[in-house]
């Protein structure tokens, strides 16, 4: 099967390429990712200036192909791309353009000779242009988006292309290093921990990040602004790396302190429940860009737009466990990222005196039968409702109900047993009814139907 579907002609005709492309990807957005390849590691070099809004990129990017390949395919669109080598020879490249809607440019590679299953490679792109402001399937900016004073990057679903040439599915996971060149004064955040002091060279400052633990492409980000940096220490000494815009308003700078001082807690709240964090450091990333309006679990440094709210910060670090160590195999799985970290903010809110879980369940079955909420099916939303309440709450109210169903004891169980079997790799919502199953000894197969998958409000 792989051979034929992956397989990409040697570049006669773009329609050749271009259909052996979309059946790699992923069925909501079939235009991202190839499942030709599997990519072990992105060595990303970024420039960006927020001046003129330029990016210019070097990425090293090491993959394996699963199939034997006379061509490869990279998700990137806007920018333009000036030289590919393949283990250091020129290769030949094309690349095809976004749709009108500016999602699904190419960049085609011909690897001749072909490459072997099995074998591995170093595949480097050398490119720039502007990112610009890019937006995902509902309008919303997301992706690499140029600020005033450098970038707020989000790549959720399939952005991670408007800054670099990616495998964009989340089931190919990589470790990353990622380099931002930024004008001196500027710092450039991204995931995982710091390599070395920054390096100043004639007007610009050279920022090194390591992310060490696999991860998935809509995670990964490279911010950019006058941040003011902080430390702070979790369990274990775990290091917490703070970067909050210089220029916040009064209020929302004080709201932001006040939340990010109880991370080390939230770590410390969450591991009792879910078992230890997954990753080597934590943090936040708070621009004062709030165009975006949303926050984002990017890997290890969530980022916030505007203001970091306590029960924000508190559901993006749930997403470190569930969504970042415990990934979904395919966008149709968004409730396994946002029902578990809207269940988890719950917790920890009444873990703080608030509402309790009981009491947001009871108002949400007040929320009448016709609403989105009951409306929208949340094992199977759609692209454009991927981020809607049917996601997030009625998400979070299918795990309360089965905690009512199975009892606290297997409840419980059940939610370290889904962050420890899985972490580090991908999932699939059956994979987690299969695991209810077995912690409860329960058949629950019509329980998830009706909560998941039907519309209207379920009866149990
Ligand atoms: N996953 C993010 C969160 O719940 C939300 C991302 C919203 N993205 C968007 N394009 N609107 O923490
Ligand atoms: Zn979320």
């Amino acid at each position: 099967m792989a051979v034929i579907v992956l397989a990409i002609a040697p570049l006669a005709g773009g329609c050749a390429a271009s259909e052996a492309h979309t059946r790699g990807g992923d069925p909501y957005f079939e235009q991202a990712g190839n499942s030709g390849y599997d990519v072990e590691h992105y060595d990303l070099a970024i420039t960006y200036d927020p001046d003129t809004g330029r990016l210019d990129g070097t990425a090293d990017i090491t993959l394996t192909a699963v199939a034997d390949l006379d061509g490869l395919s990279l998700d990137l669109r806007r920018l333009s791309v000036e030289s590919v080598s393949i283990d250091g020879e020129q290769a030949d490249f094309e690349q095809l353009p976004p749709d009108d809607s500016g999602r699904g440019g190419e960049l085609l590679v011909t690897t001749d000779p072909p490459l072997a299953e099995g074998t591995t490679h170093e595949l480097t792109v050398g490119y720039g242009g502007e990112p610009g402001q890019p937006e995902d399937a509902t309008g919303g900016l997301y992706g690499f988006v140029s600020t005033g004073d450098g970038a707020f990057v989000a790549n959720e679903p399939e952005g991670a292309s408007t800054w670099f040439p990616v495998n964009d599915r989340p089931s190919d996971k990589a470790t990353y290093d990622i380099a931002l060149t930024v004008p001196e004064g500027a710092t450039g955040v991204a995931n995982g921990e710091p390599v070395g002091e920054p390096r100043t060279e004639g007007d610009r400052t050279t920022f090194r990040w390591q992310a060490t633990d696999p991860m998935a492409s809509y995670l990964a980000t490279a911010a950019i602004g006058n941040y003011d940096a902080t430390t702070d220490e979790g369990p274990r000494g775990l290091p917490i790396l703070n970067f909050v815009d210089e220029d916040l308003p009064a209020d929302a700078l004080a709201t932001t302190r006040e939340s990010l001082a109880l991370q080390p807690d939230m770590i410390a709240f969450f591991e009792k429940l879910f078992g230890r964090y997954p990753f080597t450091s934590f943090g936040a990333i708070v621009d004062d860009d709030d165009d975006a309006g949303y926050a984002l679990e990017t890997q290890t440094r969530p980022i916030y737009s505007g203001v970091a709210e306590e029960s924000t910060v508190a559901h993006e670090l749930a997403h470190q466990w569930f969504g970042n160590s415990v990934t979904l195999e395919t966008w149709a799985d968004i409730w396994l990222n946002e029902g578990f970290a809207t269940y988890s903010e719950w917790l920890w809110t009444e873990s703080r005196g608030g509402q309790t879980p009981d009491e947001r369940f009871d108002a949400l079955l007040e929320e009448p039968d016709d609403s989105g909420l009951w409306q929208i099916p949340p094992g199977d939303p759609g692209a454009g409702e991927l981020f809607s309440d049917a996601v997030y709450d009625r998400g979070a109210a299918t795990l309360h109900a089965l905690r009512e169903s199975i009892g606290d004891d297997d409840f419980f169980a059940l939610l370290r047993s889904w962050a420890t079997d899985h972490a580090g790799g991908n999932v699939t919502t059956d994979d987690l009814v299969a695991l209810a199953e077995e912690v409860s000894g329960k058949d629950l197969d019509e329980f998830f139907q009706a909560w998941l998958y039907e519309t209207g409000k379920p009866s149990s």
